[in-house]
């Protein structure tokens, strides 16, 4: 089995850090979300990823290079024409063989063995509470007998979690083509969803396969979410003499953490420097710096500085001051 992640968007939501960095390369849990996503596809035993870039892919290509021994190759989508036009890109480096598609910017725990295990054509779903911003699937039993993408009115609110583990390479890559050639867009672009619902029409099986572990990174709160739910899973146990750390937290390698109050949730990247300072549930970027810094869910790009939050107050009896 090879893997496919489509790592080329601009990441929008997640401006301004998506400016400078790419999604994919923005931090969670100390590592970049796709450092993440090649960890899992490695532990999995998969040894060939396909990665479609476009912005920035420079910086993708350079940080996978360096840091993963292992058959990688590069397509770049130049323009940015929808999910199934990405996957459709990847076709000459797939060929016949079963492919496990993972979005770049979704990190999952705990499903991939369990759904790569379980054979044949296989799609992660997972019910959410707004249907509307997701794919779609339709269910008979495990099987899926429709999808359809980011409906107006969802007839499940079963949602496409964004893996996707495909035998019939063939037929996925002979239905992108086909919609592709034909011209059908949904919103405006070439959906893999599209394609997945025209093998389902020719005649392929797709299961439905429930995920408990999907963690998305799309926007700053789904993120610190991420950041959160991974910090957890990984327990690290940190101690920094002279501050009070609330696991869990990641601190970097070279951080300086002075007379603070860190965590819970908290990851600092290497190189940076916190000093009197209250941080909770938030990601430093490296080589940041905070000062007397009160921060709660926030997020610090690498070399920003923030200092100076505490406030100095003159306040006589019976008086009251409300910052909220
Ligand atoms: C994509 C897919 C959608 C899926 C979602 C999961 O949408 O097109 O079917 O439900 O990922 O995150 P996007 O979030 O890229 O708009």
């Amino acid at each position: 089995m090879k893997a496919v992640i489509p790592v080329a968007g601009e990441g929008t939501r997640l401006r301004p850090h998506t400016h400078t960095i790419p999604k994919p390369l923005l931090r969670v849990a100390g590592k970049p979300i796709l450092g993440h996503i090649l960890d899992d596809v490695v532990a999995l035993g998969i040894k060939e990823v396909v990665l479609v870039v476009g912005y920035r892919g420079e910086n993708i290509v350079d940080y996978v290079r360096a840091n993963y021994d292992i058959d990688l190759s590069f397509v770049e989508q130049s323009e940015r024409l929808g999910l199934g036009h990405a996957i459709y890109l990847s076709r000459e480096f797939i060929g016949e063989e079963p492919v496990l598609i993972l979005l770049g910017d979704t990190i999952f725990k705990g499903d991939l063995k369990k759904m790569v295990a379980s054979g044949g054509n296989s799609i992660g779903v997972k019910r959410v509470a707004d249907p509307r911003r997701f794919g779609i699937a339709e269910l008979q039993d495990s099987r899926i007998v429709s999808l359809v993408e980011k409906p107006e009115k969802p007839k499940s609110d079963l949602a496409v979690a964004g893996i996707y583990a495909i035998t019939e390479s063939a037929a996925l890559y002979g239905a992108l083509d086909s919609i592709i050639k034909s011209g059908k867009r949904t919103k405006g672009e070439f959906q893999l969803t599209d394609a997945l619902n025209l093998m389902i029409e020719d005649g392929s099986v797709l299961k439905s396969f429930e995920v408990e572990g999907w963690y998305d990174c799309g926007k700053p709160e789904a993120l610190l979410e991420t950041n959160k739910a991974l910090l957890e899973l990984a327990s690290p146990e940190v101690k920094i003499p002279g501050s009070i750390i609330i696991d869990p937290v990641y601190i970097g390698e070279n951080v300086t953490v002075e007379s603070s109050v860190i965590g819970p949730f908290v990851s600092v990247a290497k190189n940076s420097t916190i000093k009197r300072s209250i941080i909770r549930n938030s990601i430093l970027g490296e080589s940041a710096v905070v000062e007397d810094g009160l921060l709660d869910s926030s997020l610090i790009g690498d070399n920003a500085a923030v200092k100076g939050m505490f406030k100095r107050l003159n306040v006589g009896d019976s008086s009251e001051i409300d910052f909220t």
